[in-house]
């Protein structure tokens, strides 16, 4: 009920359709290789949303070209899996998962060089919060993925909903075993760690044992206002020492999509 009162007094004034059909007008028109969408794709995850959400992403791409992870929002209420998030499994699912039951995450896609693993940080909290939790299955699952997908010379892509990083987000909205994440994501090392939640752009740059991992806090889709909604772009390419990773920002302003700042990162690998 809180969550309700919340969309109708503040949440549907500040996402907008139009700013969200611009966005993915944007998104097409640049031809990317593969759209990644790290959750709260309702309000709070009603089956009519969610099935609403299910014809958004088809309308976005092909399931095999469009990564999936839940937000808090969409598990703002305990409901049936199949009624829910469920509609979304084809978008939600690793390469061998199965599609008819609920994914185990973290997901697995492998496209080209990239390996790209995906969290469920969403599960039900108190009122007036809206904090995060891996869990201890979760992280010992994505520790073994990113061992693998390093042997095997991929670039590791993790997709989380909450930051992984301490004071990542408000203490209301934090991912409470954070810090755990971040240990193991330091002891495997990653690339490229990308996440929403607070709709505000921001890149932090974190040592691992594998060298530089970027961490990336994308901006809402569908937010209002001069130039806060919006998305990021990522170029990815192996250089002769590692990984070189290209963020774009997109932003949405006076009624259309602009490019803005492009940041570098090299990062170097043992
Ligand atoms: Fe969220």
């Amino acid at each position: 009920m809180l969550g309700y009162l919340s969309w109708r007094r503040h949440r549907r004034f500040v996402h907008s359709p139009g700013v969200l059909a611009d966005v993915v007008t944007d998104i097409q028109a640049r031809g990317f290789d593969h759209i990644t969408v790290t959750g709260d794709l309702t309000h709070v995850g009603l089956p009519a949303e969610c099935r609403a959400a299910a014809a958004w992403l088809r309308s976005l791409g092909k399931a095999d070209e469009v990564t999936v992870i839940p937000g808090n929002h969409d598990r703002y209420v305990r409901a049936d899996w199949s009624e829910t998030v469920g509609c979304w499994s084809e978008y939600l699912a690793g390469d061998d998962s199965r599609i008819a039951s609920e994914p185990m995450f973290p997901s697995l896609r492998v496209r080209d060089s990239v390996a790209i693993i995906g969290l469920d940080s969403a599960v039900p909290s108190a009122p007036l919060f809206a904090t995060g939790r891996i869990g201890e299955e979760q992280r010992q699952r994505i520790a073994v993925l990113l061992d693998q997908a390093r042997q095997r010379g991929l670039f590791r892509l993790v997709l989380i909903h909450h930051s992984p990083l301490p004071r990542g987000h408000r203490w209301r909205k934090r991912l409470t075993d954070a810090a755990a994440l971040l240990r193991v994501l330091q002891r495997q090392g990653a690339e490229l760690v990308v996440h929403g939640h607070g709709h505000k752009r921001r890149i932090d740059v974190v040592s691992t044992s594998q060298g530089d991992m970027v961490v990336v806090a994308a901006p809402s889709a569908s937010l209002v206002g001069l130039g806060r909604g919006g998305y990021n772009g990522y170029r990815i390419s192996r250089t002769g020492s590692g990984w070189r990773v290209e963020v774009s920002e997109y932003a949405h302003r006076a009624g259309k999509v602009v490019a803005q700042e492009c940041r570098e990162f090299e990062l170097s690998r043992p």
